[in-house]
């Protein structure tokens, strides 16, 4: 067919098939959240990138606005507004415009309290009237109500309070929020407390924009710290990555969060320290699960089984860099790019859609402790 199109084409260029030959290059822009600091190279807010979805080409836009530690971004649902959390003891969200006009530039629009300090994770609802925030410095959650016509923020209308300690001497003294995501029909949230080793279950009211508790789970294994977590679509399995063990632990979601499988992050036989960040199913065929590795300094990737929810290790791959903080794929599902935060980095993988394994594309680009990256699809 292709080549019959094809020579179609050579006879008459104009045909209307022929444009299937030459697809138009494209690409994708990317907010990047960072640490800031008064230094000439810290960086002082969030920062934008043009992805050729092409050539993996990362071209650097500058500052897109300047802010406080925006250490975790989230693009709202209708692609206009920008909300950053301002990671400082006294905990703000902030909100920003979107420049439709001019690519990769934000502005502000308010801010509002986090409800609680060093904010570090957020989240929304399919129609984005409702922001959830992660508090990871005094364990509290909150959910913020955005405005339908300004994209402005409210005052919170959700809070809750998370209690409790763990077994590591260091990081478990007090509770420490690391994350809240709904689940896919939008009934209840997930807050990971790396701090007192539980998982919160919360049923959300988007009439009033409440939270209320209806359950802490216990994990098993005491001392693992859970900070970030991901449903399949289908809501049967909950992955959750755990910081302080390096592992990776699948729960059944309904009725009740019950483990089915727990596995290492790491290659057998490393014993150097390991710290577990960020961890994401592939967005198209939710077949393969990825997993960054601060202090291996690599992605693990993971084949998954979503009918028994069983993970088998496929590949580790180096980042080029140290300390991955964070990643994302791309909603096409064909480039992960890494966030590496200790060596001021961002590093272009390309994904076989067929093994899920990751292929460094050579591409990369510099930018001040990366700690968030967050795609903007038009
Ligand atoms: C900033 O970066 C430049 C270029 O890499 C380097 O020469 C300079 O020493 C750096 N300054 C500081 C304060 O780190
Ligand atoms: C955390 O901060 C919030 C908002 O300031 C406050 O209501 C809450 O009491 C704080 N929690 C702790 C444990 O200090
Ligand atoms: C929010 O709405 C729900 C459902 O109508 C209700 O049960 C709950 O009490 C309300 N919460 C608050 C804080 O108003």
């Amino acid at each position: 067919m292709r080549l019959l199109i094809f020579l179609i084409c050579l006879l008459n260029p104009l045909n209307t098939w022929c444009s299937s030959l030459s697809p138009k290059a494209t690409s994708t822009i990317l907010y990047v959240g960072t640490y800031t600091g008064d230094g000439p190279n810290d960086s002082k807010g969030i920062y934008a990138f043009s992805l050729d979805d092409t050539t993996s080409t990362l071209t650097p836009l500058g500052l897109a606005v300047a802010t406080t530690n925006p250490s975790y971004v989230l693009i709202h649902p209708t692609h206009k507004y920008l909300y950053a959390a301002n990671e400082e003891d006294n905990g703000r969200i902030s909100a920003f415009k979107i420049d439709s006009a001019q690519a990769g530039r934000l502005t502000f629009i308010n801010q509002q309290s986090s409800a609680g300090s060093a904010p570090c994770y957020l989240s929304t609802t399919k129609i984005g009237g409702h922001i959830f925030v992660a508090n990871y410095g005094n364990g509290t959650v909150a959910v913020l109500p955005t405005d339908a016509n300004d994209g402005s923020l409210k005052q919170y209308t959700g809070f809750d309070q998370q209690t409790g300690s763990s077994v590591d001497p260091d990081r478990q003294r007090s509770p420490h929020a690391h994350c809240i995501l709904l689940d896919k029909i939008e009934q209840n949230a997930l807050s990971a407390d790396l701090g007192s080793d539980q998982i919160y279950t919360y049923r959300f009211f988007p009439n009033n924009g409440s939270l209320l508790r209806i359950q802490a789970t216990k994990i098993a294994r005491l001392g693992d710290g859970p900070r970030h977590l991901v449903f399949n679509s289908n809501q049967k399995f909950v992955y959750v990555a755990n910081e302080l063990k390096s592992t990776v632990t699948i729960y059944n979601y309904f009725p009740s969060l019950h483990s089915v499988q727990t596995i290492s992050t790491l290659p057998d036989g490393f014993t150097a320290w390991n710290s577990v960040a960020e961890i994401l199913l592939h967005p198209i065929s939710e077949n393969y699960l990825y997993v960054s590795n601060r202090g291996h300094n690599s992605i693990a990737v993971f084949k998954v089984d979503n009918n028994i929810g069983h993970l088998e290790l496929i590949q580790h791959i180096n980042v080029q860099g140290q300390t991955p903080r964070n990643f994302n794929i791309t909603p096409n599902g064909k480039y992960l790019i890494v966030a590496n935060q200790d060596s001021n980095n961002l590093v272009v993988f390309s994904i076989d859609s067929t093994t899920g394994k990751l292929t460094a594309t050579g591409s990369t680009a510099q930018v001040s402790k990366p700690t968030c990256i967050k795609y903007l699809v038009q």
